[in-house]
């Protein structure tokens, strides 16, 4: 595959998230996220609010059925066809009821599904909601380095940051779509393959708060944060859904210009956090 293949313009536009219960699971997010809810099958909910949309799929607990990457113009989705196609990688026909009729969808080497598409317009709501756009996707992976090489050669993501440990093997690899957004997607260490977490970009540290206090009141509690993040510098505070999903609420996350160089970091608690706290749990 050609080398100057274009880099990826995309952003995350919905993810859909498996679950043995769907129902609960949406009405979680429901009264979490301020999403509206709507029914679309016997097994498959929508949740929507403005900028932040998911699909609860009835299926296998903290697996992602897959992630949708929204493209702006047809050049862009034929872009990533083309780099598809030429590296060999199995194209698919993407299921999400979300993008229009020319996406497609590709399987990762770990299994992950991604699709790629034109998005089809968000519903209006009059709801009042507090704001936050859904971000980034985090898988776990018991092989970094092979996975992170398939975003970056495969896909055309452009690699923001990656951590080594001490013998030098990767240990997290965090991308972002050309430039803007710090990273849209990344991957982790884990000894099974899954979705880490997803995350919602809000404003800034005063929007973190009221997600705290919405929150809290609504009986969801902080599981790991407030804190800030070394690769991309984003405050964040992390909940858990009913089936164990890690759930981030992120804001100022940092901007990154197209020709900026991928960043070195070696793997330390600080990366994680740089105020000190771990997750304790995964
Ligand atoms: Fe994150």
């Amino acid at each position: 595959m050609a080398d100057h293949a274009p880099r990826l313009r995309a952003r995350l536009d919905h993810i859909a998230i498996n679950s043995p219960e769907p129902e609960r699971m949406a009405e979680f997010y429901r009264l979490a996220m301020d999403l509206r809810l709507e029914r679309l099958s016997n097994n498959l909910w929508l949740c929507e609010a403005p900028r932040r949309r998911l699909l609860i799929v009835k299926g296998e607990a903290k697996t992602l059925a897959f992630g949708a990457y929204a493209v702006d113009e047809p050049d862009l989705l034929a872009a990533v066809r083309k780099r598809v196609v030429d590296s060999g990688a199995k194209l698919e026909r993407s299921e999400s009821s979300l993008l229009t009729g020319d996406s497609l969808m590709v399987k990762d080497p770990d299994g992950n599904r991604i699709a790629f598409g034109m998005p089809v317009p968000e519903k209006s709501s009059d709801t009042p909601a507090l704001p936050a756009r859904l971000q980034h996707l985090v898988f776990g992976s018991d092989e970094v380095s092979r996975i992170a090489d398939f975003y970056e050669r495969v896909l055309g993501f452009t690699v923001s940051d990656r951590v080594f440990d001490k013998t030098g093997k990767l240990t997290n690899c965090f991308f972002r779509a050309d430039r803007g957004d710090h990273h849209i997607l990344a991957i982790f260490p884990s000894d099974q393959k899954k979705l880490d977490h997803h995350c919602y970009e809000s404003i800034d540290w005063g929007s973190i708060r009221d997600w705290a206090d919405q929150l809290s009141s609504r009986g969801v509690s902080i599981a790991w944060g407030p804190g800030r993040h070394g690769p991309g510098a984003n405050l964040f505070i992390m909940v858990r859904d009913p089936d164990g999903n890690w759930v981030e609420i992120s804001a100022e996350l940092e901007q990154v210009e197209a020709e900026h160089p991928a960043g070195v970091w070696e793997h330390g608690p600080l990366v994680a956090n740089r105020w000190g706290q771990p997750r304790l749990t995964v």
